[in-house]
């Protein structure tokens, strides 16, 4: 698949079909991620798949009161601004995604792969998020979608790292859970604010010297 087409339109995919990842795609999807940058190259980080029913049924739970905490706090104004100003554009595209990722929590236990990401000793916090990125870039190549989530880890990080066994005196940091599955929509351009309205020059706030109204993939 073109480089382009997949960064365009590897987007949060979170309907998805109940089908299995074939165990092939899966090891395409795990070897392209670990083939991405880590500070210092130290690849301080684990995989952890999920596709075994008994898991996702405990995990499931918890997931959904993530996603109703989540609603209730961090997302509280944003939705009571989407909810007063329905036809505004900005709350469209916010209940949208409030739709889509509420679809994921009530059908946690419905996606055949998760992929839980963790990372220890990472000042930075960011040395595995291009690996799950090329995860996600290998997936899509594979026809797969995916979901990058975190809520799971910000409001039941402790019980979800006991359901998966993970070593508590090993300082494993769950940075993210990742939903897998063959999509059953259709994918798309991701829709964004455009470059030159979050892209400076030199200075915060300076021209970067161009503006790209439209996407440049696939007609640019
Ligand atoms: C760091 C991070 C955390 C995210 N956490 C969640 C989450 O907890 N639940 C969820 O459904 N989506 C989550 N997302 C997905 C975003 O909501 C999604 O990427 C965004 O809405 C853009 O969607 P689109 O690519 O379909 O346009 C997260 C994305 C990132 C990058």
């Amino acid at each position: 698949m073109d480089l382009h087409e997949a960064l365009y339109t590897t987007r949060a995919m979170r309907r998805v079909r109940p089908d299995p990842i074939p165990l092939d795609v899966q090891a395409r999807i795990l070897d392209a991620a670990i083939r991405a940058p880590s500070g210092g190259n130290t690849q301080d980080w684990r995989f952890l798949l999920v596709d075994d029913p008994g898991v996702k049924a405990k995990i499931g739970p918890l997931y959904r009161d993530s996603i109703d905490q989540l609603w209730k706090t961090i997302y509280a104004q944003r939705i009571a601004d989407a909810q007063a100003n329905p036809g505004d554009p900005e709350s469209v595209q916010t209940m949208k995604v409030i739709r889509s990722a509420q679809h994921l929590a009530d059908h946690f236990e419905d996606v055949p792969l998760y992929l839980f990401g963790f990372v220890r000793l990472d000042p930075s916090g960011g040395s595995i998020f291009p690996a799950i990125w090329s995860a996600q870039l290998a997936a899509r190549a594979a026809g797969v979608g995916s979901a990058l989530t975190s809520v799971l880890g910000v409001f039941h990080g402790p019980e979800t790292l006991e359901i998966l066994g993970v070593p508590a005196d090993e300082h494993w940091i769950m940075a993210c859970c990742v939903s897998f599955g063959f999509p059953t929509g259709r994918w798309d351009v991701a829709a964004r604010r455009p470059v030159h309205e979050v892209s400076y020059r030199n200075q915060w706030g300076g021209d970067p010297g161009f503006e790209v109204p439209e996407p440049l993939w696939p007609n640019g």
